[in-house]
C-alpha cells in the first residue's frame, strides 16, 4: 500500500494504536538498495506493523548537490517493501511536507537544530545546514507516525549519532535502532549515489573500505597511534580520490581520538568525479 497524505497515514496509525500493535519506521530517501532491505527486515521482524517513509527532502541537500537528480525509483521502492512484508509506504511530496508554496528558507519554517559540536565535523563541515534538514524532517516523520521503533544504517554514523542525541535531548518516545553497514562482496558499502558511479569509479571507491579494513587490522595488531594508522591510508589513494577526511572520533560523542580504542569509529570522505562517498568503521566489537 501507498499513502502520500499525512491525513490518510495518521488514520491508519491511529487504527494500528487502537488494536495495541507496535510501530517501527524506517526513514528512507528511496531509490532503496539490499541496505534499506535489512533495515525493513529488522523493523518487519521487530515490530506488529511497519511504516517505510520515502521522501528525498530538499531541506537536507545543499546548494549545489543533487537534489534534481537524486534517483527517485518509487515503483520498484514499493516493489521492494511489499516484498518485504512492510505495510505501507509513505510517499508525501515535499508540499505535503512542507506546506503551500513549500518554503524551506529558516526565515519561515521551524527547523531542529543539532548541537554545534555535532556537526561542524565529518559531513557537517562541507554540508553546511545538513543535518539541521535531517533532523528537522526526521522529527517531521516521528510526529506523523510516532512509531515505537525507527531504524538507521550505520553507514550514515554521524547522522545517527546526530539522532539519537535528538531523541534524547527532546525527550522524543521513540527507540533508534542502529543497523549494520551492509556491504558488496568488493567491501563497497551500499549507497544510493553507487548509482552514479562507472565500472572504472566503482573500482577507485573500493578504496574507501580498503583503507578502513586495513586501519581495523592495523589496530587489531596492536597499533593506536592515530597518525601512524592514518599514515596507512595513501597507499590506496590515487590521483583519481579526493580525500575530504579520514578522522578518528568517539562513538558516542565524536570527540577526535588522539590514541584509537575500541570506542573509536573511522570516518571516511571521498570524492570520485562528482560522487561524493562515505564510510566507517568501529574499531572494537
Ligand atoms: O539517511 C537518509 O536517507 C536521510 O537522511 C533520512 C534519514 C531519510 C532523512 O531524510
Amino acid at each position: 500500500m501507498i499513502i502520500h497524505t499525512i491525513k490518510e497515514l495518521r488514520e491508519l496509525v491511529k487504527g494500528w494504536r487502537k488494536e495495541g500493535y507496535s510501530i517501527g519506521l524506517v526513514p528512507t530517501m528511496g531509490a532503496l538498495h539490499a541496505g534499506h532491505r535489512s533495515l525493513i527486515e529488522k523493523s518487519v521482524e521487530k515490530c506488529d506493523k511497519t511504516v517505510v517513509s520515502v521522501f528525498v527532502n530538499p531541506i537536507q541537500f545543499c546548494p549545489g548537490e543533487d537534489l534534481d537528480k537524486y534517483p527517485r525509483t518509487l515503483d520498484e521502492d514499493e516493489e521492494l517493501v511489499n516484498d518485504v512484508g512492510a505495510d505501507v509506504v509513505f510517499a508525501p511530496s515535499p508540499k505535503e511536507m512542507y506546506g503551500e508554496g513549500h518554503i524551506l528558507s529558516n526565515d519561515f519554517l521551524t527547523y531542529v537544530i543539532p548541537p554545534y559540536f555535532y556537526v561542524d565535523k565529518l559531513c557537517g563541515k562541507s554540508r553546511v545546514g545538513h543535518f539541521d534538514g535531517v533532523c528537522t524532517v526526521v522529527n517531521k516523520l516521528f510526529n506523523i507516525v510516532q512509531p515505537d521503533f525507527a531504524f538507521f544504517g550505520e553507514k550514515d554514523r554521524q547522522q545517527l549519532i546526530i539522532l539519537k542525541k535528538m531523541v534524547k535531548d527532546l525527550n522524543i518516545p521513540v527507540e533508534i535502532i542502529a543497523c549494520p553497514i551492509v556491504r558488496e562482496k568488493s567491501g563497497l558499502a551500499l549507497s544510493s549515489r553507487n548509482k552514479y558511479l562507472t565500472e572504472d569509479q566503482k573500482n577507485d571507491a573500493l578504496a574507501l573500505s580498503k583503507i578502513l579494513f586495513n586501519i581495523k587490522a592495523c589496530y587489531n595488531k596492536g597499533i593506536n597511534d592515530v597518525s601512524a594508522l592514518s599514515e596507512t591510508a595513501y597507499s590506496y589513494l590515487n590521483s583519481n580520490h579526493s580525500l575530504e577526511y579520514l578522522e578518528f572520533r568517539d562513538c558516542n560523542d565524536l570527540d577526535e581520538k588522539k590514541t584509537a580504542d575500541d570506542d573509536t569509529i573511522v570516518f571516511i570522505a571521498l570524492k570520485i568525479g562528482n560522487v561524493r562517498l562515505i564510510d566507517n568503521i568501529k574499531l572494537g566489537l
